[in-house]
Formats: C-alpha cells, sequence, structure tokens
C-alpha cells in the first residue's frame, strides 16, 4: 500500500475564516480497482480512428502538456495545482475558496499518468471547455445571446505565452495530451453550429503546437460514441497519420469509449460495486453514497478519482500494447 504524506502548514487565514493548522494530510492513493479490460489495437492505415501509438516512449516523458475539459483539468490552468483535498460539502477536490479545483474526489488522470512516470505536468484543461467559441451558437462571440467558454484555442494561447518559460519543452522528452468534444456536443444539441469550423480549428491547433515542437500527441477519444464527435475522431486520426508520415509526429489515440463500454457491461469485474454515480450533483456532496471508492463516476458525468486511475491505466496499456512500426 502506498500512502503519500505531506505536512500543511498554518493554511489561510482571512478575516472570518481561519482554517485548522499543522495537521498531516494523508492521501491514500490505493485503490480496490483493477483495469479488466485490454485496448483493441488497430492499425495505422484504419479509415476510422482506432487505438494505436505510433512511437510514443513513456519511459523518455519527462514533461506532459494537457488540453482538455473537466475530465481533464486540475484547475491549474498553466500554473501550479493545488493538492486535492476536499473542503466539503464542495465535491471538487482542491481550492476551498476559489474554482480552482478538480470534478473529481481526488487525482485526475493525467496527474496520475505524471505521478506514475514522475513527470511534471503543465495543465492548461478547463472544466467546460470546447474546441472553438464561434463553433457554437451558444458560446460564439458573434451571437448576443452566446456565452464563451474556456477553448482549445485560449488553451494553446496561454500555453505558448507562458509554457516555455516554465518548461525547457524537450520535444522527444514532452507529451502533449488533448481531450476535447463531450462539450461541443453538448453545446451542439441545445443550439446548433458548426463541426467543420470545429474539426479544422482541432487540427489548426495541432498544427501550432507541432510548429512549437509538438513531436508526440496522445489524444482521448470520447467516453460515449455520438456521431459528430465519432466523425471529429475519424478527422484528427487521419490528420495525425499523415503528421506521422510528413512530420515524424507520434501519436496515441486512446478510445475511452471502449473502457466506459467494458465498465458499464461488466462493472463488478472491475472492483466497482454499488452506485455507478456517487454524489446526486455537482454542486454538494451531501447525499452521496458511502463507497465513493467503488463508483464509476462522483460527480454525474464525472470519473471518480479511482476511475481516472484506469483511465490513466488504460491510456498506458494502449501506448505500450497498440505500438506500430
Ligand atoms: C486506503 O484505501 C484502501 C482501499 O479503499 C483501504 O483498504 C485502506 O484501509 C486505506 N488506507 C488508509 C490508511 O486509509
Ligand atoms: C491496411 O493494410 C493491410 C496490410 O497491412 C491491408 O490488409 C488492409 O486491407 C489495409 N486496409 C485499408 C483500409 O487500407
Ligand atoms: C525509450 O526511452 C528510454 C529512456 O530514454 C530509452 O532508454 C529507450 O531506449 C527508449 N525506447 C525506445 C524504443 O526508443
Ligand atoms: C487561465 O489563465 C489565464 C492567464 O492568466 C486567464 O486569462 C484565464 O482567464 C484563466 N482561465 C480561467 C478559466 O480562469
Ligand atoms: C444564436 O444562438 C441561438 C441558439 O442559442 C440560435 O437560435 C440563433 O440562431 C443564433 N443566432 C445567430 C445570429 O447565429
Ligand atoms: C446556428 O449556427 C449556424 C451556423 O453556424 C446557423 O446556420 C444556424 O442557423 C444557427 N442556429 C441554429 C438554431 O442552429
Ligand atoms: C467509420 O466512421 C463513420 C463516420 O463516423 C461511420 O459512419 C462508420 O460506421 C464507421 N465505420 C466503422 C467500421 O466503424
Ligand atoms: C506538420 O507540421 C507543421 C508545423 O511544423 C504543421 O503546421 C502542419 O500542420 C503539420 N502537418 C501535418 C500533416 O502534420
Amino acid at each position: 500500500m502506498m500512502v503519500h504524506t505531506a505536512s500543511l502548514g498554518a493554511i489561510l487565514c482571512l478575516a472570518s475564516v481561519c482554517a485548522a493548522a499543522n495537521f498531516p494530510i494523508l492521501l491514500n492513493i490505493t485503490s480496490p480497482l483493477t483495469l479488466a479490460v485490454q485496448p483493441l489495437c488497430g492499425a495505422l492505415n484504419s479509415t476510422n480512428f482506432t487505438e494505436i501509438n505510433t512511437g510514443i516512449n513513456l519511459s523518455a516523458t519527462r514533461t506532459i502538456v494537457a488540453f482538455g475539459d473537466s475530465w481533464t483539468s486540475n484547475g491549474a490552468n498553466g500554473t501550479v495545482p493545488l493538492p486535492p483535498i476536499m473542503w466539503p460539502p464542495s465535491p471538487s477536490a482542491g481550492s476551498r475558496l476559489n474554482s480552482n479545483r478538480r470534478a473529481t474526489n481526488g487525482f485526475i488522470w493525467v496527474e496520475d499518468l505524471a505521478n506514475t512516470l514522475s513527470a511534471k505536468l503543465l495543465n492548461y484543461a478547463w472544466g467546460g471547455a470546447i474546441i472553438d467559441n464561434f463553433a457554437w451558437n451558444t458560446t460564439s462571440p458573434a451571437n448576443k445571446t452566446g456565452v464563451p467558454r474556456t477553448d482549445f484555442v485560449a488553451e494553446t494561447s496561454l500555453f505558448l505565452q507562458q509554457g516555455r518559460f516554465l518548461d525547457a519543452l524537450i520535444p522527444s522528452q514532452t507529451l502533449f495530451t488533448v481531450a476535447f468534444g463531450i462539450n461541443d456536443e453538448g453545446q451542439f444539441e441545445i443550439g446548433g453550429g458548426d463541426w467543420v469550423r470545429a474539426t479544422n480549428t482541432y487540427l489548426d491547433k495541432l498544427g501550432e503546437l507541432q510548429a512549437h515542437g509538438a513531436k508526440n500527441i496522445l489524444i482521448h477519444g470520447m467516453y460515449r460514441s455520438h456521431s459528430n464527435p465519432n466523425a471529429l475522431q475519424n478527422e484528427v486520426f487521419s490528420y495525425l497519420r499523415q503528421s506521422k508520415e510528413i512530420n515524424g509526429t507520434n501519436f496515441a489515440f486512446v478510445n475511452l469509449e471502449r473502457l466506459f463500454t467494458a465498465i458499464q457491461n461488466n462493472p463488478s469485474s472491475f472492483g466497482y460495486s454499488g452506485n455507478p454515480t456517487c454524489l446526486v450533483s455537482s454542486s454538494t456532496s451531501v447525499g452521496g453514497c458511502s463507497s465513493p471508492d467503488t463508483s464509476v463516476f462522483w460527480i454525474p458525468g464525472h470519473p471518480s478519482s479511482n476511475t481516472h486511475r484506469l483511465i490513466s491505466e488504460y491510456s498506458i496499456a494502449v501506448v505500450n500494447d497498440c505500438l506500430v512500426g
């Protein structure tokens, strides 16, 4: 069993709020779950996206740069993350006083990956993020009713402004992870929009990252199948196949739908029991289940921290098992 220990001094005293000081924080990273599914490796010439690794070497990875939404965000937004401390009734591990939190009850998958590899993590993901605000009527700055969100455009822009000051970003030692689509599907279903624009922006941003040295790119396919995100993922796969050929870019494609379908079909084989989703809402832990360690989701639609561990393990399995020459 591994237990990480950290001592936290006097935390923070505001005028009326003074947190208890000088207590040890024990972060129990023991998980009762096991990864009970193997990747389904495909071929580089596949017309549709398929699980593959064209040359990413995790042993060489010293830095991870992450882009995405609440499934990937640790609340850092390009800075140093706060530790995953729970402050009930807030269900989101991290800060007590601002939104620098995780949509889960512990580490998120890309932190687990970084911890496993002892790599530095630069995380630009943010909750609710989409690919391109201008793609959807509900988020378009061109639409007077639109409410823009963080998008892949903004995340890339922030990384390009400050990432090089935070790390040497040695191409062969840096892994870029990208996971978008679920919120795009959500916004599209609400108010319509333009998948061609979203797709082009996704590929443009990959190109911009490549132009700035990205040689190793890991993509997450969405955990549920929807026709538009599937088509997007086919385009991303096909673009990265060309990248491999033209630019020598190594890429891995991890299909989370395969993992989550396997979990849904046979949760007990992974060690899950009880409620598939622990909490009743995203805003409070009150009324939640008593078995978060064996729940698939913690907040509705958001994996529990132990499921995040499986996502990390599954991503590693794809990279290790699906390597093509
Ligand atoms: C850590 O978690 C495991 C699995 O849930 C549990 O068996 C163990 O007792 C926990 N250890 C501590 C120190 O809380
Ligand atoms: C991919 O290549 C294999 C041989 O390596 C071939 O058998 C297969 O038909 C090809 N598939 C496509 C879609 O081109
Ligand atoms: C992967 O990286 C490690 C560490 O740099 C290196 O020792 C190993 O040879 C690399 N493997 C391949 C297949 O390049
Ligand atoms: C992330 O940080 C950048 C730069 O400080 C800031 O402009 C942006 O608003 C932040 N995003 C969020 C969602 O806080
Ligand atoms: C603005 O968005 C709404 C849906 O949120 C849509 O019905 C309307 O057509 C959009 N207007 C324009 C000018 O795109
Ligand atoms: C949404 O945006 C598209 C263009 O991006 C437009 O054609 C459409 O009319 C808009 N409104 C709805 C409700 O889809
Ligand atoms: C390939 O992707 C297209 C578009 O998403 C889809 O219609 C088709 O069923 C997929 N084919 C296979 C074999 O999955
Ligand atoms: C190749 O890399 C350049 C940047 O150096 C990028 O703009 C372009 O999109 C890449 N093309 C492919 C097919 O990967």
